[in-house]
């Protein structure tokens, strides 16, 4: 259940940094971890096939950082699917987990597989009875091999210290995972529109390269660079993909940015806002934007420029000062297309700043220290 990395994958070729060659390879790589995983209309997973997941009765994602964004993702589609499911900070695990025994499964999210502070969280989980699964980019990494079971995104190697084409891999591994352990929890209600969603999945390479054939997050970039701080807000699975989208900016142009759940913005952090914070708020297409578009009217009244991020035909792009679009898709995607969109602005805020794009200062690619 792996995929072979080709050595020629290893380096930049013809791009500039890592980075921008791992975020342009994401349709080949979504490709990849998608293969083999839909048949006949419904989730499949070879080395975990239904009955599984038997006896689990909640789930528990942990992780951190680029991983943990994922994890949210993965965790409000695993709730939405009538399982209990909560995602946890790994260094935060021993004051969040709460009872843990032999009906939890704690899913590790880790591209790596070696971040000190999810394998501890998984050996804590794991000696209080826990049921554990990997889900990690690396065959035969720590996790992987201290794990029940594994399950690889296929993203192929990832060079940049900043997480990009293995975020949009985690984030479709576990939402199909999702629906594989919905399948064998009693009670449990996978979506609705299970099929629509896993035809607009196989969809999703192609729509990725639109994004990718779309310049303006570039001009955007370079339009916006000596702003003050950056703000990305979004509901439900938007709010994920805000936090998201600020780490990567922090991460690598070194400029203050921070992402919240758009209602927050009214409880403290408006008090920040100017015309010299811009504000990118994720759309999904879904039913969560009116709210988003509130939240946004209520920065823009305060003088910030708003940015739409999400397809063209919802309520966000009207009041926008300005729009990073997507294709249309199924709402469960669209957050995945909108990071896409907010990778390729970070990349070339960072690129307009001078900054070392693959080696942030302060950041290695795997924490192994707690
Ligand atoms: C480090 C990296 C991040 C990454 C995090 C978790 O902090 O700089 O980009 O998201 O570790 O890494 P993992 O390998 O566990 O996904």
């Amino acid at each position: 259940d792996t995929v072979d990395w080709d050595p020629a994958d290893a380096g930049k070729g013809e791009y500039d940094h890592y980075m921008l060659k791992e975020i342009e390879t994401q349709p080949t790589a979504l490709s990849n971890t998608i293969e083999g995983r839909i048949e006949d209309g419904d989730v499949a997973f070879e080395d975990l096939p239904p009955g599984s997941f038997d006896g689990i009765e909640s789930v528990q994602f942990v992780a951190c950082g680029t991983s943990y964004h994922a994890a949210m993702y993965g965790g409000q589609l695993m709730r939405e699917a009538g399982v209990r499911a909560d995602v946890l900070r790994a260094s935060e695990y021993e004051s969040t987990s709460g009872p843990v025994d032999e009906t939890t499964l704690v899913v590790a999210v880790t591209q790596s597989g070696e971040t000190a502070d999810t394998l501890d969280a998984v050996r804590k989980a794991a000696a209080r009875g826990a049921r554990t699964l990997a889900v990690t980019n690396v065959v035969g990494s720590t996790a992987a091999r201290e794990a029940d079971d594994a399950v690889y995104i296929r993203a192929g190697p990832e060079v940049g210290v900043a997480a990009t084409k293995t975020y949009s891999s985690q984030a479709v591994t576990l939402a199909l995972l999702t629906q594989r352990i919905a399948g064998d929890v009693p009670d449990a209600t996978p979506v609705a529109d299970r099929s629509a969603m896993l035809q607009a999945l196989e969809n999703l390479p192609q729509h990725v390269e639109a994004v990718l054939e779309t310049v303006r997050a570039e001009t955007l970039a370079r339009e916006m660079f000596d702003s003050n701080s950056y703000f990305f807000i979004g509901h439900g699975l938007g709010h994920s993909v805000a936090l998201e989208g600020a780490l990567k900016f922090k991460e690598i142009t070194y400029e203050h940015a921070e992402g919240f759940a758009a209602g927050e913005l009214k409880h403290g952090p408006l008090a920040l806002v100017t015309e010299e914070t811009p504000v990118f708020a994720i759309a999904t297409g879904g039913d969560d934007d009116d709210k988003t578009k509130t939240n946004a009217i209520e920065a823009q009244s305060r003088g910030a420029p708003i940015v739409a991020v999400g397809p063209d035909e919802q309520p966000l792009v009207d009041i926008a000062d300005a729009h990073l679009s997507v294709p249309e898709t199924h709402p469960v995607w669209a957050g995945l297309l909108a990071n896409v969109q907010l990778q390729l602005l970070s990349y070339y805020a960072a690129k307009q700043l001078d900054r070392p794009i693959d080696k942030p200062r302060n950041l290695a690619k795997s924490v192994t220290v707690e």
